[in-house]
Formats: C-alpha cells, sequence, structure tokens
C-alpha cells in the first residue's frame, strides 16, 4: 500500500471521503470576500450530504439501549443435552455482546421509564452467532404474535396528541387478560430498575437444545445479576437524568468494575412437556423452580465498552431467528412470530447486509451463495469471487457445501395436529399473577396498587371495572387496594 504524500506531516492529514487531502474545512470557496459560494465547493457540499444521511430508523421497539462487550465461562458441560459447540467444556469461554434497552420510548427518551428492560445478548460461537433476545422479566405480556403490534400501539403515545394515553394502556389490558402476569410485575416495585447492572435477564420464551442422539430438550434461560437487583420508585425515578443507565453502564466498565451476571437454565424433557399441568410454550407463564430446578452452568460479564455509540450499539442487530446447531426454537407462537420480525426490522433499518457490519459480523467464517446488494463487501471475505449458485460441482475447489450433520431433529407436533385458529381465552390468565401478589409484602402490595391507580385512575370507568374484576380473578386483595388507591386519587 503506497503512503499518502500527506501523511509525513505532523498530525493525521485530514480528507475527504475520496481519501484526498483538505487544505480547507473552516471557509467555503465564494465570489469575493463578501459573495456567495461557488459551484465547486464539491468538500461543503459532500460534508453537508452526508450529515443529511447521518440517521438511520430507530427500532420500531426498543429503541434507547447501551451495550457493551464481554465473555461467558462455561462452568457446567451441557454436552449431555445439546451440541452447541460453546457448552461443551468447563472452562470454555465465548465472546458477547450485550444491548440493554427500554421498550416504548424513543431514542432519547428516558432510562427510567416504568417499562421491561431488554436484555438481548449476541454469543459470537464457532458455529455461528447465537442471538439470546430477551427481556429482564421471565414471562410477557402476550402469548399470540399478532397482538404485537396493538399492544406495541396502545403502550406507546396517542397518535394524536402525541402524550402518553394511560385510556389505551389500561384499555389494551382490560380487552386482554392473559397480559396480566406481566402487568403485575411492571407495576410492581420490580418495574423501574437502578441500572442495567441491576437487571436479570430472561430468553422468557422457552428454546430447546438438541444433543447427538437427536434428543430435544426444553430450555428457559436465566441471567441473574450478581449485582443484586435495585429498583427505584417512581418519585426516586424522576429526579433521575434521562441517560443515567447508560452513563452507570459506561463508567462501571471504564473504571474496571465489571458487572457480571449468574447465568442458569431450566430444563423439560419432551416426555414432561407432554404431560405437564402448564403450557410449556405459553409466554404468559413461568415454569415453577420447585418443579424444574436452576442449573446453573456459567457467567457472563461485560467488559469493554464499544468504541463508537451509533457504528456499534445503534447498528446491532439481535434476532431470535440466529440459531447455532443445538439451539432451536420451541413452537411457543410468540417466538414463532419473532423469527420473521426480526431480521425483516434489520433489513430495514440497517440494510440487506446488516450482517457484515463488524458488531454483526460471525467470528467464524461465513460462506454462502447470497450476493450484493447494497454494501457488499463491508466485509471483503463475504464480497464472494467463486460459484454464485448451488448445487454445483465445485466442493473439491472449497466452494461451500451443505453440512449434514447440523441438521434438527423433527420439531415434534401434538398428536392429530390440526391447522386452525385456537381461542386461548380459556387458558387461566390470573393464577401466576396471583400467587406473586400474595409473594409480596405489605411495603410492595402497596407500591403496586399505587403504581396501578397512577395510570388506571386517568382510563374510562368501563376500562376500570374491567381491569377490577380481572385483578379480583387473580386474589380478591389484589382488587381492593386497586380499587382503594383509584378511589384515593379520585375522591
Ligand atoms: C411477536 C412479538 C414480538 C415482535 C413482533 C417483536 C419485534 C421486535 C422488533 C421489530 C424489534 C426491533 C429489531 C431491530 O430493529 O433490530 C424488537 C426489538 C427487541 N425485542 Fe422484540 N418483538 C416481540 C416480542 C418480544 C419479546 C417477547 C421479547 C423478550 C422476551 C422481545 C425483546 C426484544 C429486545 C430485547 C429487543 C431489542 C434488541 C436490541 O437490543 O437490539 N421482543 N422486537
Amino acid at each position: 500500500m503506497s503512503k499518502c504524500p500527506f501523511s509525513g506531516a505532523m498530525s493525521t492529514p485530514l480528507t475527504a471521503s475520496n481519501g484526498a487531502p483538505v487544505a480547507n474545512d473552516n471557509q467555503s470557496r465564494t465570489a469575493g470576500a463578501r459573495g456567495p459560494v461557488t459551484f465547486d465547493n464539491h468538500y461543503l457540499f459532500e460534508k453537508l450530504a452526508h450529515f443529511n444521511r447521518e440517521r438511520i430508523p430507530e427500532r420500531v421497539v426498543h429503541a434507547r439501549g447501551s451495550a457493551a462487550y464481554g465473555t461467558f465461562t462455561l462452568t457446567k458441560s451441557l454436552s449431555e443435552f445439546t451440541i452447541a459447540d460453546f457448552l461443551q467444556q468447563e472452562g470454555q469461554q465465548t465472546n458477547i455482546f450485550l444491548r440493554f434497552s427500554t421498550v416504548g420510548g424513543g431514542q432519547d427518551s428516558s432510562d427510567y421509564a416504568r417499562d421491561p428492560r431488554g436484555f438481548a445478548v449476541k454469543f459470537y460461537t464457532q458455529q455461528g452467532n447465537w442471538d439470546m433476545v430477551g427481556n429482564n422479566t421471565p414471562v410477557f405480556f402476550l402469548r399470540d404474535g399478532i397482538k404485537f403490534p396493538d399492544f406495541i400501539h396502545s403502550q406507546k403515545k396517542n397518535p394524536r396528541t402525541n402524550l402518553p394515553d394511560p385510556q389505551a394502556v389500561y384499555e389494551f389490558w382490560a380487552n386482554n387478560p392473559q397480559s396480566l402476569h406481566q402487568s403485575t410485575i411492571l407495576m410492581s416495585d420490580r418495574g423501574i430498575p437502578l441500572s442495567y447492572r441491576h437487571v436479570n435477564g430472561y430468553s422468557s420464551h422457552t428454546l430447546s437444545f438438541w444433543n447427538k442422539a437427536g434428543e430435544r430438550y426444553w430450555v428457559k434461560w436465566h441471567f441473574k445479576t450478581n449485582q443484586g437487583i435495585k429498583t427505584l420508585t417512581n418519585e426516586q425515578a424522576a429526579k433521575m437524568p434521562a441517560f443515567g443507565a447508560q452513563q452507570d453502564l459506561i463508567e462501571s466498565i471504564d473504571n474496571g468494575d465489571f458487572p457480571s451476571w449468574t447465568v442458569k437454565v431450566q430444563l423439560m424433557s419432551e416426555e414432561e412437556a407432554k404431560t405437564y399441568a402448564i403450557n410449556p410454550f405459553d409466554l404468559t407463564k413461568v415454569w415453577p423452580h420447585s418443579d424444574f430446578p436452576l442449573m446453573e452452568i456459567g457467567q457472563l460479564e461485560l467488559n469493554k465498552n464499544v468504541d463508537n455509540y451509533f457504528a456499534e450499539t445503534e447498528q446491532a442487530a439481535f434476532a431470535p431467528s440466529n440459531l447455532v446447531p443445538g439451539i432451536g426454537a420451541s413452537p411457543d407462537r410468540m417466538l414463532q412470530a419473532r423469527l420473521l420480525a426480526y431480521q425483516d426490522a434489520q433489513r430495514y433499518r440497517v440494510g440487506a447486509n446488516y450482517n457484515q457490519v463488524p458488531v454483526n459480523a460471525p467470528r467464524c467464517p461465513v460462506h454462502n451463495y447470497q450476493r450484493d446488494g447494497a454494501f457488499a463487501g463491508i466485509n471483503p471475505a463475504l464480497a464472494g469471487a467463486g460459484a454464485n449458485f448451488y448445487p454445483n460441482n465445485r466442493a473439491n475447489q472449497g466452494e461451500p457445501a451443505e453440512v449434514v450433520a447440523a441438521a434438527e431433529p423433527p420439531m415434534p407436533l401434538e398428536q392429530d395436529a390440526w391447522l386452525d385458529i385456537y381461542d386461548t381465552r380459556d387458558e387461566d390468565n390470573f393464577s401466576q399473577a396471583g400467587a406473586l401478589f400474595r409473594l409480596m409484602s405489605e411495603d410492595q402490595k402497596n407500591q403496586l396498587a399505587n403504581n396501578i391507580a397512577d395510570g388506571l385512575s386517568q382510563a374510562s370507568e368501563d376500562v376500570q371495572q374491567a381491569m377490577y374484576a380481572k385483578y379480583e380473578q387473580a386474589d380478591k386483595e389484589y382488587a381492593e387496594r386497586v380499587k382503594q388507591a383509584v378511589a384515593d386519587r379520585t375522591r
């Protein structure tokens, strides 16, 4: 590579995007001392045009986030359950990238919203990237992806006023009793984390493992914060700077105080799943630990901040469909909807070749017959000079060929499965919400009722009544406390 003749100067030469040195970055070229700019100001035009294109669409949900790199260390081999290559040898380390986020707010909203926190981990394994795109809650508001856009619309700002809309929030929940378990968690004292270091992470969904023998196990992942869960009340949160969680993460890592999580899994065999009282693929339910104990398998540590927020955190593309041999999906309907949604969003948000952006690029070689598209060759190794079709006769010349050994065992279906629309209205939406309420201390029950009443007191009478009926089905006392807290606000 020849050296730029100007690089011998004291400082790095400033260049235009074509690499040519720029002689003046302070003044435009003008026709005389007081005259207009001339048309040969191509560097000015380049600068302004690039500035106009500095933004990409923000994520439609989870727009506000913070991320860092780190390491996952396996402390217990899972070779009995999975062929996933990063889960074989105790002591094995895998590089990861973890992005935390709030859900509903835009990119410049507050870190202290009462909102779930996203907990998305990219494991750069030797057999491809595995993304665990979870939240800080073990369940979710919905059990069918068809409801997701409606749900998100109801929680975001009102389309006319662009203001928060408690009527819509509770009107959606009043019409969707399946949300009660998650909304109880959200409105509890756990609803506003002190920082990202103080949240747990969960796959929430049931995923799967499969082993050498082709046996499948259903799996839920848990990442327990070693910093302890710490939360804020509404009053405490209101006093925090909007960027507080971002600052906390950056500073703790810069100071060498690396946050970490103990990683655990719950496992259920296919046989157990067939007869277990709770539908194991219902995202609104937990698997009680007494039935499926947590098995500790590793430690996850964050130890390196990003160098550039936009290039890494903003362009990061996590997807539940980023799976590796040994880790699969499950029949969870929400998860299935997500298998499509994320890559679709990222093609729009970042572009067709988003997986070539360094933060997303697998750390193992990528060989395939996908070609071209905007910015193809960001990663030159993927430009692809060889055959661009498959099958071909060139396997012995190094052209990629299928890896039959990586085939996933067949996904079991219920016997006599019929394609239809299954109404899940009759599923039990209330037992686990009631059980959670009964576990709470007096102070926690008060916080829950008051947090609910803040919004519910602004909703219409019919929505209030519908919500009381739901709280009552979870626990009579739950309903009584909420009614009282609403009455205190409307008196
Ligand atoms: C059918 C239901 C769902 C749909 C359609 C959906 C869709 C989306 C979309 C389109 C994005 C933005 C992706 C991007 O632009 O990169 C996103 C981000 C995210 N979603 Fe979901 N989502 C669903 C349910 C869930 C659930 C149940 C969880 C957690 C258990 C979850 C966790 C996340 C997280 C953590 C992010 C941010 C990832 C990041 O940090 O970049 N989502 N979701």
